[in-house]
């Protein structure tokens, strides 16, 4: 893997004392979509703030595109684009010259045609001359995005893309980042949304009191921690385990019904097994479902379990 971020040991305690971040390692690789998962308050922001410079890590160090973020901060800076979680916009500049403004901050001459494609393919060609207050909120974070793309930068953050903006304007969005990846563009974002991580990126990390926990390819992390649970449900609800079952790592719903977890990755998952016991107990079924367990299961039993 050519990693474009390179994060070592890095550290950060705020002047309240509070330690955000506890020795974080992360390579991210050229041209992936690396999600950052974790709840409110475990870091993520932090993290990327270190990463854009607005922050002084107290420890450990970071380089982009080999550029070290603290004695080389603009050349490390220039690389990135950062929309941040918080909006902040100047509500009576016009899209158009907040978006071009942004371009000139970082040095790069200008290029009417950059902006317009930009603003082109976040829907925003038809805004271009509103004011910012005049704007929706969805509308007012397309706007950041566009900022963060004005100077073509080779990686951009992205701390919570999609946060008030509406579902279909978020599948754009989605679009719109893996044209950038396709373009070359590495991203890193931020989400409270399990399924966007799902459907968006390479690799994901997860983040829980400011210690990275686990990182993994999706994939993998999908198949490794991949259970299903199979429902049984019986004609008659049942009140308790049947005593014939009670070796068997069952859950007795509050609806009377059954539910067995097993691993996929089991060679003999003892479903037929289950079946004839229930059979032979004189248990006629009257349905059963199973079902995968999703990302949110696995982050929320892996942050459970960290807590
Ligand atoms: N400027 C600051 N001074 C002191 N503490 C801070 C500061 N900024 C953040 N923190 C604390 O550091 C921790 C991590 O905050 P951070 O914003 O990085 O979390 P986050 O993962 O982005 O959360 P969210 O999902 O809510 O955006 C929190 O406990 C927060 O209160
Ligand atoms: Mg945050």
């Amino acid at each position: 893997m050519s990693a474009i971020i390179t994060i070592s040991n890095l550290e950060k305690t705020y002047a309240t004392g509070h330690q955000a971040l506890k020795d974080i390692n992360l390579d991210i690789a050229h041209g992936e979509i690396f999600a950052l998962l974790g709840p409110n308050g475990a870091g993520k922001t932090t993290l990327i703030s270190i990463v854009c410079g607005l922050v002084t890590p107290s420890g450990g160090m970071v380089r982009v595109n080999g550029y070290d973020i603290v004695t080389q901060y603009r050349a490390a800076r220039s690389q990135i684009g950062l929309v941040p979680q918080e909006l902040t916009t100047d509500a009576f500049e016009t899209v158009w010259n907040t978006v071009s403004f942004s371009r000139g901050l970082y040095g790069k001459p200008a290029n009417p045609a950059h902006i317009e494609k930009v603003l082109r393919d976040l829907s925003l060609w038809d805004k271009k001359d509103n004011r910012l207050r005049t704007l929706s909120g969805g509308m007012k974070r397309r706007v950041m995005i566009a900022k963060a793309l004005s100077h073509e930068p080779t990686i951009l953050f992205l701390d919570e893309p999609t946060a008030g903006v509406d579902v279909s304007l978020r599948k754009g969005m989605w679009e719109m980042v893996r044209s950038l990846r396709a373009a070359g563009v590495t991203i890193i974002l931020t989400t409270h949304y399990i399924e966007e991580a799902e459907e968006m990126a390479d690799r994901i990390g997860i983040i829980h009191h400011g210690s990275l926990v686990l990182v993994e390819e999706k994939a993998t992390l999908m198949r490794k921690l991949g259970k299903k649970q199979l429902t049984l449900r019986p004609q008659t609800p049942l009140t308790r385990v049947p005593t014939a079952l009670a070796s068997w790592p069952l859950v007795l719903t509050d609806k009377g019904d059954l539910v067995y977890s097993y691993d996929t990755r089991q060679e003999h998952t003892g479903i037929p097994d289950l079946l004839a016991t229930l059979s032979n107990e004189g248990i006629a079924l009257k349905d059963l479902e199973t079902s995968q367990s999703s990302l949110e299961d696995i982050f929320v039993d892996l942050v459970r379990e960290q807590a």
